[in-house]
């Protein structure tokens, strides 16, 4: 999937969109959410929320119950790793990285748009 960035074709800034409410994830939990029109995992880790797209560069698996250590889920299906803050891939076999998004929260909700 092509990354869309925070801008559209035109360069205009693409909108936040509402995902969710704070209080529907634990401390450590996960949410199936989608972003501008990718599936999404938004992931709690503590005070702090980021979403990636829920699809595996390597071939496609969802990354939705991978296990997730020190800021790193990994793809249950080959075991590549992705950095949650940055969509890196980090190890083999995935050798390109995953779309990341950016998130804001207002009032308890949180909103979330596509990363450059
Ligand atoms: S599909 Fe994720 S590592 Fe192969």
């Amino acid at each position: 999937m092509v990354p869309l960035g925070s801008r559209d074709l035109l360069g205009l800034p693409v909108e936040f969109t509402r995902i969710a409410s704070k209080d529907e994830l634990e401390p450590a939990g996960r949410l199936s959410v989608v972003i501008d029109d990718y599936p999404a995992l938004l992931i709690r880790d503590g005070d702090n929320f980021y979403a990636i797209e829920d699809v595996c560069s390597h071939d496609g698996q969802p990354l939705t119950v991978g296990p997730i250590e020190n800021c790193e889920i990994t793809c249950p299906r080959h075991g590549a790793r992705f950095d949650i803050k940055t969509g890196n891939a980090l190890c083999m076999p995935a050798i390109e990285g995953i779309q990341t998004f950016e998130i804001e929260i207002r009032d308890g909700e949180i909103f979330a748009r596509a990363s450059d």
